[in-house]
């Protein structure tokens, strides 16, 4: 499977990217705690280099904590700090600042060496689309956004916000997207609403999500939908349909509307406390 999408605006932001990437010191890795996996971009390190790096994991507020430990786990265990975040609540954010300040030691150490001030960390924010990349740059900046004026060196184009005395922030975030070779990944990404469901047909991206709810929680799909498995999907979707009024003329049930009704329960979060990549 390969689903092709707007592939001339990703070759583009790549491009970007990769140009200005020398005017970062550090960056903000945001992938989903509900799919920790399919979230994260498989070939950032090629645009991003070494550059020190925080992973931040939001929507932790949304995800079964029990399974993303395992990616936490998983990640750390690869050398990443990852931050758990959620932003709704701002939990967690000041950590961010915490630990670029321990990250940035070594450059502070390096600027001295070679007689130079400290200056001020620039840091960009990265992830794939609904991620919460410019709630987390709302979050960081909070109400006192100071826009900190072009320097010599730096593209005009490209702002920068204050955060405190040691860091500045870009103040567009660098988009990258996913890459859908995987059919699983694709589901959870339009489960979770990284990518819009139009991308895949919204009959297979909801019965992912009933699967999900199936095979690892029950309590949700029995709460949420009465239902206590899914083994005949047919009867399933029509005994969600009339439960939830999804019903044509005639009281047949509208199986579009079934289907929406479930990727709409787990995009506004109605679904709680799932995680749709398994630690295998
Ligand atoms: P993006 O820039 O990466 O595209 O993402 P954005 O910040 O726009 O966030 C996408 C959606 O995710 C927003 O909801 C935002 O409120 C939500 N969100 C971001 N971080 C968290 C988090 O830690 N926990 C929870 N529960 N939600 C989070 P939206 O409904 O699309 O927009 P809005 O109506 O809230 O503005």
């Amino acid at each position: 499977m390969d689903i092709n999408w707007y592939p001339g605006h990703m070759a583009k932001t790549k491009r970007l990217m990769k140009e200005n990437i020398n005017l970062i010191d550090i960056i903000y890795e945001v992938i989903d705690a509900r799919i920790p996996f399919s979230s994260k971009i498989r070939d950032i390190d090629e645009i991003i280099k070494n550059k020190p790096r925080i992973l931040i994991m939001t929507k932790i507020d949304m995800c079964d904590i029990k399974e993303t430990k395992k990616w936490i786990e998983f990640y750390e265990s690869k050398g990443y700090i990852v931050i758990p975040v959620d932003l709704l609540n701002g939990k967690n954010v000041n950590e961010i600042i915490e630990k670029t300040k321990t990250l940035m030691i070594p450059f502070d150490n390096k600027r001295q060496d070679k007689g130079l001030n400290k200056r001020s960390y620039r840091a960009l924010i990265v992830g794939i689309p609904n991620v919460g990349k410019s709630t987390l740059i709302n979050r960081l900046v909070g109400k006192k956004a100071v826009k900190v004026g072009n320097k010599p060196g730096i593209t005009k184009s490209l702002g920068w916000i204050r955060i405190n005395k040691d860091i500045e922030l870009l103040d567009s975030p660098g988009i990258l997207w996913p890459k859908l070779e995987e059919k699983e990944v694709a589901l959870n990404l339009a489960s979770t609403s990284a990518i819009k469901e139009e991308i895949l047909p919204i009959d297979e991206v909801s019965i992912h999500i009933l699967t999900k709810l199936n095979d690892h929680y029950k309590s949700e799909l029995s709460s949420r939908y009465g239902l206590e498995d899914i083994s005949d999907i047919e009867e399933a979707l029509d005994h969600i349909g009339r439960k939830r009024g999804c019903l044509m003329q005639g009281g047949v049930v509208d199986y579009d509307k079934v289907f929406m009704l479930i990727i709409r329960d787990a995009k506004e979060g109605n679904i709680k406390n799932i995680t749709f990549d398994r630690f295998k």
